[in-house]
């Protein structure tokens, strides 16, 4: 399918922002990995609650090389990507995916080259050690009790090592991550819960509770978008159509429930929300659709993703949006939240926001 051409200039001109954003961010403070601005600048010293972002950067950087062929880019991307290869040892987060999947597999992908393979296949095993054996999940990085809807983006790596290296029980321990999460973490309407808390003596399922949406029972975007995107990979790696559904299920739950612009809130059950938008959300989901779309079967419902894909970027290539115009605001999405509920990063950029949003594009243009 050729790409309509009105979205693929946005999609242009979301690149060529980011080229100019990033291009002075590595020059002003080169080695920085950021998380999030604050008042539109990357640099300070706010808390961070975890550290989760680091891949975010190193993965923009590869989108830009892979748009451009410059040089410049892939310089960057292998330096900022070196930066973070020890964390592929680091048993205090379970975010190892979005560490080095983004970052590290990409190079991969492009080089080939064994030594990267094997740093994504540590980091796999070292997400594989979560794993709690009683409740069937991938225990967060709050608590051995806790698990989070977030980690559903973080089994892809696990799912990739074990099938490199034909280990059953690591792909046994991805899978049913991602059974307990689609029975606790997804509710019959296709919302999704952002944590569920076991009992670690028994493994039973205890309760819904969660850390950045307005309570446990409602519905936070930022995770549903982590299941619409975390399932899809989910059905890629195990073609368990489960999965799919599930997936779909949260797909749909998305579009009914958001405006026609296709930006949601933090959270759609939030009475009186004090702010509109979370736009990172939305640019995770148009990614995810776009792979959604690629995988169901139905040609129907793959159109009406890619078309609601294509409506949540040209919505976020406004200048409420793209920070293209004012180039003062150092990140390329505005809108978007880092922790609402803790006041960090809130109506600012987030390295994830402006990584989605920059993978979404380059999805559309079909450089990956
Ligand atoms: N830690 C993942 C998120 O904030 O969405």
């Amino acid at each position: 399918m050729s790409v309509d051409q009105p979205i693929a200039d946005k999609c242009e001109r979301v690149f060529t922002a980011a080229a100019d954003k990033l291009r002075r961010l590595v020059a002003a403070h080169p080695d920085y990995l950021p998380q999030y601005t604050r008042a539109g600048k990357w640099k300070h010293d706010g808390a961070s609650w975890t550290n989760w972002c680091q891949g975010f950067l190193p993965g923009q950087l590869w989108l830009l090389y892979l748009y451009s062929g410059d040089e410049f880019w892939r310089g960057k991307a292998e330096r900022y990507c070196e930066l973070i290869e020890e964390r592929k040892d680091d048993r205090e987060t379970h975010d190892l995916g979005f560490l080095f999947w983004h970052s590290w597999k990409r190079w991969h992908d492009l080089d080939g080259a064994p030594r990267q393979r094997d740093v994504v296949i540590k980091a796999g095993r070292t997400m594989g050690e979560r794993f709690q054996e009683k409740g069937g999940y991938l225990a967060s990085f709050v608590a051995p009790e806790s698990a989070f809807i977030d980690i559903m983006m973080n089994v892809g790596i696990i799912f990739y090592a074990a099938r490199e290296t034909g280990d059953a029980d690591l792909y046994d321990r991805a899978l049913r991550n991602c059974l307990t999460s689609r029975r606790y973490l997804v509710r019959g309407d296709g919302s999704a819960v952002h944590e569920g808390i076991f009992d670690l003596e028994t493994g039973a399922f205890l309760r819904e509770s969660t850390h950045q949406g307005w309570r446990g029972d409602t519905s936070w975007a930022r995770g549903l978008s982590w299941a619409i995107y975390g399932f899809a990979t989910a059905y890629s790696f195990t073609r368990d159509p489960r999965f799919l559904q599930t997936a779909c299920h949260c797909a749909d739950y998305y579009i009914l429930n958001t405006p026609a612009h296709g930006i949601c809130p933090n959270d759609w059950l939030e009475p009186n929300p004090p702010r509109p938008f979370e736009a990172s959300a939305a640019a995770i989901t148009a990614s995810g659709l776009q792979d959604l779309a690629a995988l169901v079967g139905d040609p129907l419902r793959a159109r009406s993703y890619r078309e609601y894909a294509a409506r949540i970027m040209e919505s976020l290539s406004e200048p409420a949006f793209l920070a293209c115009d004012d180039i003062d605001w150092e990140g390329l999405l505005k809108q978007a939240a880092y922790h609402e509920r803790l006041g960090l990063g809130v109506d600012e950029s987030t390295m994830f926001g402006d990584y989605f949003f920059l993978e979404a594009a380059a999805k559309l243009l079909k450089l990956i």
